[in-house]
């Protein structure tokens, strides 16, 4: 029988719904874990890469949607649990050093279930039925211990859409929990064709202000400015690529804008020079027109 490579075998996964994380980007999401866990946990494990990138000691803790999957993992010191982890938190009594998670973008959830749960009724709002990104970020939050640090792979969606994920976005920002934003753009990895965003999530902070990283380039904001850009986390917001931010010299702006009036005014009144080139008179009232303008500034 023919052997199938690896793309193509993810390809099947994605076909049926499973995405998988690469191992790359594992290692990515790990560069932000700045402490030694004891504990890890990933609430939407699928095969386990996220977890499998951390020292054989470390106990690793994962609960997936695909028993198939969850059975396939092998790797040291794993527990794991079969179930939606929304409707079903496998570990609801446990706290963890470290959170690492890549939830499904933007998927269906039953928040009318779950209005009572602690996990969910802490934020101001629900997050839609629609999407239940800002509801996988809740169920991380309350996972992670105190000193704890979360690193979650999400869609940029969650960075800036409103109505009721607005509101959580601004709770989570308001209570300080936001440390980092990463953009990370599309194909980056493999199976990564989409633009993404990594937010790295504590309950320890000593600063009200957010990293926000694009490109490579990174930027301490204020909250002031975040609430100034209705708490909008998009990093594009904040940190923007060569060229489009070079920095802008406000005079040099006005100095151009004036050039580029006086240069219009001149090639304006020359046309009408030459159009009025019969009958000279015409243009008067133009003329006076101009002068009335100019005198009422010219004080
Ligand atoms: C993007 S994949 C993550 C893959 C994973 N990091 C890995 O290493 O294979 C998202 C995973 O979330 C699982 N999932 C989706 N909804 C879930 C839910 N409500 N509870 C638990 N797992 C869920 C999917 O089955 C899928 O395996």
């Amino acid at each position: 029988m023919k052997q199938k490579s690896i793309k193509s075998i993810r390809q099947e996964f994605r076909k049926g719904g499973v995405f998988y994380t690469p191992p790359e980007l594992a290692e990515k999401l790990k560069e932000y874990v700045d402490i030694k866990p004891k504990n890890v946990y990933d609430p939407t494990c699928g095969a386990g890469n996220l977890l499998r990138v951390f020292d054989d000691e470390v106990d690793k803790y994962g609960q997936e949607i695909d028993a198939e999957q969850l059975h396939g993992i092998n790797i040291s010191n794993f527990h794991g649990a079969a179930g939606d982890t929304l409707l079903h938190d496998a570990f609801s009594d446990m706290r963890f050093d470290c959170v690492v998670a890549n939830p499904p973008f933007s998927v269906k959830w039953e928040p009318e279930k779950l209005a009572e749960d602690l996990r969910f009724s802490i934020a101001p709002v629900m997050a839609p039925p629609s999407k239940a990104d800002w509801a996988f970020m809740l169920h991380i939050l309350y996972h992670l211990s105190d000193d704890g640090v979360a690193v979650v792979l999400e869609f940029p969606g969650i960075l800036y859409r409103g109505q009721r994920e607005g509101k959580i976005r601004q709770w989570f920002i308001e209570n300080n929990y936001i440390d980092r934003v990463v953009h990370i753009p599309e194909n980056t990895f493999e199976d990564t064709a989409i633009a993404t965003c990594l937010i790295v999530l504590r309950k320890n902070r000593t600063t009200t202000d957010i990293v926000i990283e694009n490109d490579g380039i990174s930027r301490t904001v204020s909250l002031d400015e975040i609430a100034q850009n209705s708490y909008i986390l998009s990093p594009s917001t904040y940190v923007c690529k060569e060229p489009e931010c070079m920095h802008l010299d406000p005079n040099e702006i006005r100095a151009d804008a004036r050039k580029t009036f006086l240069r219009t005014l001149r090639t304006t009144l020359d046309m009408e020079m030459l159009t009025c080139s019969l009958d000279r008179e015409s243009i008067q009232p133009f003329i006076d027109d101009i002068k009335r303008i100019l005198a009422e500034y010219d004080k």
